[in-house]
């Protein structure tokens, strides 16, 4: 058995571990859920590390996009999206749930924010992101969405992408999102629900003291770019050797595979996905 191999199998069994953990602690809240988030988070990072070359985001994106050929264009298209909702340019950004560093890269080169703050919970993610991007106007610091390790007051926009469903509490994130916001600043948060949890978000940011200006169910734009970005993710997931054929399939749900459980509920309506600004309500 070569090296890769053996690389392989260790990351596999600690993936599938994560996954059991994930399962089993779906009902809880911290903080034995946050450690099986954390886990599978620094195992799928390490794991990206043998798959791809250049993988920067983590998100199932959106289509059409202006040049579905460019490097992960239709996930950076989910940032895109959100910064239609409220300028980012000269504003100060926090980035909750940040992954590998790619979207907050990007809303600071191509929307021109004055600074970008990236944060997530995976060490992993967070040690790429600042190898890979870290530099002046952005940083990138290791934390919890309810726990935010920031003054009051101190962002201009916080953009949360395809992190919520992770949380332990999102009450609690939203309550610390509001915290950190200027009250003239916005959330911008896009993810997916199973359909009858849906409606629990806007009532969530309400108890927190958001005021939901814009709302939009965007799952037909990301099951286009599911499809559209399906053969690309199946050969890189399938060509690599180090991926043993028994964890395709749970890599291929995580990525949303077409046929996989995740592709299937965004088709069926089982699932849907969300996108919003909110902005602090006033007293
Ligand atoms: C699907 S990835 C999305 C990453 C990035 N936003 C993107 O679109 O590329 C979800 C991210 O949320 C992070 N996360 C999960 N639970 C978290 C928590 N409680 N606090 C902060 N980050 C968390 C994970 O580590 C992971 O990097």
């Amino acid at each position: 058995m070569n090296a890769e191999t053996r690389t392989g199998l260790r990351l596999s069994a600690r993936l599938a571990a994560a996954r059991g953990a994930m399962k089993l602690t779906r009902a809880w809240k911290r903080p034995g859920r946050e450690r099986a988030y954390r886990a599978w988070y620094d195992a799928i990072s390490e794991f990206s590390e043998l798959l791809f070359a250049d993988f920067h985001c983590m998100n199932y994106g959106v289509a059409p996009v202006a040049d579905p050929d460019a490097h992960e264009a239709f996930q950076l298209g989910l940032y895109d999206l959100l910064a239609g909702f409220e300028p980012l340019a000269g504003r100060r950004v926090l980035e909750v749930g940040a992954g590998r560093g790619g979207g907050a890269a990007h809303v600071g080169r191509s929307h021109g924010a004055r600074a970008v703050e990236g944060l997530d919970l995976s060490g992993r993610a967070i040690e790429m992101s600042r190898a890979r991007f870290e530099g002046p106007g952005l940083r990138f610091t290791i934390g919890a969405a309810d726990r935010l390790p920031f003054a009051d007051d101190s962002f201009d926009v916080l953009l949360n992408v395809e992190s919520s469903h992770c949380y332990p509490d999102v009450e609690a994130f939203l309550a610390e999102a509001r915290r950190v916001l200027r009250p003239d600043g916005a959330l911008l948060l896009a993810d997916f629900r199973h359909r009858d949890e849906a409606a629990d978000l806007r009532d969530q940011a309400e108890r927190a003291g958001f005021r939901v200006s814009h709302e939009q169910e965007i799952t037909k734009q990301v099951i286009d770019a599911l499809d559209a970005d399906d053969a690309r993710k199946r050969r890189l997931i399938d060509a690599c050797p180090a991926v043993p054929s028994a964890v395709r399939g749970s890599i291929r749900h995580f990525a949303g595979c077409k046929g996989s459980p995740m592709y299937e509920d965004f088709r069926s309506g089982r699932r849907v996905y969300l996108a919003y600004r909110m902005a602090p309500a006033v007293a």
